[in-house]
């Protein structure tokens, strides 16, 4: 008789494994009605589309920039002379200083126009204009990033 157990052993294995990934898959998810809770405010109402951005940008930055800055944009300025980006007046209104610093680099800060792409930045630029009370109600596109590459480096060749 085939191992009738053994059958029913792996069945179960399986569907164990479907389960957690379903699990996993769940939390890594973009969840719309959490993200609205989360950037909707006074001054900004997002479309999905500027949500996931907004979500992308916030994993992109703590994977890129929290270890200077910090998760919550405190920044560590008497230790490694990153500055707070919550409350940074740079962060508030146009972008294109801010941009070209991320681009650029500045100091100990890597410059990372050529690790990042422009889809990236201009995540992590949305982000970090909305997060941590910063509230701009901005979303930055890849193309504004890009015209503002194509300005520094062509200031920086002569
Ligand atoms: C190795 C540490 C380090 C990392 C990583 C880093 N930064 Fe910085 N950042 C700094 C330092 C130091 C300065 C200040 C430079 C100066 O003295 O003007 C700075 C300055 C800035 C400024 C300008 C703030 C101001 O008030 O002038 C912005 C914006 C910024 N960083 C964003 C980012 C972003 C976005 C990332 C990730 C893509 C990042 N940084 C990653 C160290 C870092």
């Amino acid at each position: 008789m085939l191992k009738f157990n053994k059958v029913i052993h792996y069945f179960l294995l399986l569907i164990l494994l479907f389960s957690l990934i379903a699990c996993n898959e769940k939390q890594r998810g973009f969840q719309l009605h959490v993200a609205q809770k989360k950037w909707n405010n006074a001054v900004s109402q997002f479309t999905e589309k500027e949500l996931r951005v907004l979500e992308t940008g916030q994993r992109l930055y703590i994977i890129n920039c929290s270890g200077c800055h910090l998760k919550n944009g405190a920044g560590q300025l008497q230790y490694i002379g990153a500055p707070a980006l919550s409350g940074n007046s740079l962060l508030k209104g146009e972008p294109s200083q801010h941009i070209s610093i991320i681009l650029m680099g500045k100091k100990s800060m890597p410059a990372y126009r050529n690790s990042l792409s422009n889809d990236v930045i201009a995540a992590i630029v949305s982000y970090e204009k909305n997060a941590w009370g910063n509230n701009s109600g901005f979303i930055v596109s890849a193309e504004q990033v890009n015209a503002i590459k194509i300005k520094v480096t062509e200031i920086n060749k002569k």
